[in-house]
């Protein structure tokens, strides 16, 4: 989603600086805040990349959701604010109905699995695991992706009190993909800023806010679904991605691929990375939608979790970032868009 108003606006895509900042302070996370009722469940949780939960990243979000964490000399300073361009990622989502289909799949192992015998308590846990996923829900926001977006607003609108003063209210515009998800979440980022003008009103539906109501611009927002040369060379290139294949049949898959049949007393044929793959993604689902630890949890440890944290980076190296230059590239035309809006305001500015 972009945000573009108060002479700004919001698209939502990859953010990779936060994802990396995920990695290094979800441990902080962990040290400083356990026993605030807060599950910070996992010790696998520095591992979860991009399903890492924003608290984990930023712990004062536990403390204080809608407060700014920014040194306010910057802002108090020299520099005034002019316009903001914001490019936002959607919140916290169900899982995709072809991983709830995997997951599925791994349960049905585990139902078929020997029973009685040695008694592994993970794999009798897991079999009485209730799968509470289910094909509809297929990668929508939840409700505590909708809350990390009004939060949003609410700290961006603190933190430009100027920019975000009443009379620009009308000014802002969004721009978001047609991905429900992302259209799901400008809503909600909207609802956070009316929240902002009218504390303690519960929001009214979007169309009645008094602002235009967010675009959708897929060309923008999606721009690598637009480009050619990334949809040939990459997106339907079976070989593209030959270095994601090769690691997940390396041995440090094979490795656990063997300790988890074993652990879920499953032949280790019956298994594959993917499923694995889904497997370790469930814990962390579990734990940003429920806020519960999930015994897909116990099946791995940290060491576990390095290799399919790996993995995971690994296919987004190759099909998203610095693998081929065209994948970068193809974003050309959404920093254009951004960078005129910005030289106008400034323009206008000067004027
Ligand atoms: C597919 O990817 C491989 C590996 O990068 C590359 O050598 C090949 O030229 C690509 N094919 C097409 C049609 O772009």
């Amino acid at each position: 989603m972009m945000l573009s108003g108060a002479r700004s606006r919001l698209p939502a895509s990859v953010a990779p600086a936060a994802v990396l900042a995920a990695a290094l302070l979800s441990s902080f996370a962990r040290c400083s805040l356990q026993g605030r009722g807060d599950p910070v469940a996992s010790v696998l949780s520095p591992y979860f990349g991009t399903k890492t939960r924003y608290e984990d990243v930023n712990p004062w979000l536990l403390v204080d959701p809608v407060a700014q964490q920014r040194d306010p000399e910057l802002l108090a300073g020299t520099c005034t604010p002019v316009q903001l361009v914001a490019l936002i990622r959607h919140g916290t989502r169900y899982p995709t109905t072809k991983q709830i289909r995997k997951l599925r799949q791994l349960q049905g192992l585990l139902q078929t699995r020997g029973s009685g015998d040695r008694g592994s308590g993970v794999a009798a846990a897991l079999a009485e695991w209730p799968l509470w996923y289910d094909d509809w829900m297929d990668g929508q926001l939840v409700e505590k992706g909708r809350q990390d977006m009004r939060q949003l607003a609410l700290r961006l609108a603190a933190l430009f009190p100027d920019l975000f003063s009443r009379e620009n209210y009308g000014r802002l515009q969004l721009i978001t993909s047609s991905k429900h998800r992302c259209v799901d979440s400008s809503a909600a980022f909207l609802q956070g800023l009316w929240q902002h003008y009218h504390p303690g009103l519960p929001p009214p539906d979007v169309s009645d806010m008094g602002c235009d109501p967010p675009r959708i611009n897929d060309k923008l927002m999606r721009f690598f679904d637009h480009c050619e040369k990334f949809l040939t060379d990459v997106e339907r290139n079976d070989s593209a991605l030959y270095h994601v294949e090769a690691f997940k049949t390396g041995p440090e898959m094979q490795k656990i691929l063997n300790k988890v049949a074993a652990t879920l007393q499953v032949p280790v044929n019956s298994l594959n990375a993917d499923l694995i793959q889904v497997a370790f993604f469930t814990c962390s689902f579990d734990l940003a939608i429920k806020g519960v630890h999930s015994p897909w949890c116990d099946v791995f440890d940290v060491d576990d979790a390095k290799v399919l944290e790996y993995l995971n980076d690994l296919k987004q190296y190759w099909k998203r970032s610095y693998g081929y230059s065209i994948n970068s590239r193809s974003s050309c035309t959404l920093f254009q868009e951004i960078f005129l809006h910005l030289d106008k305001a400034v323009e206008q500015k000067q004027r």
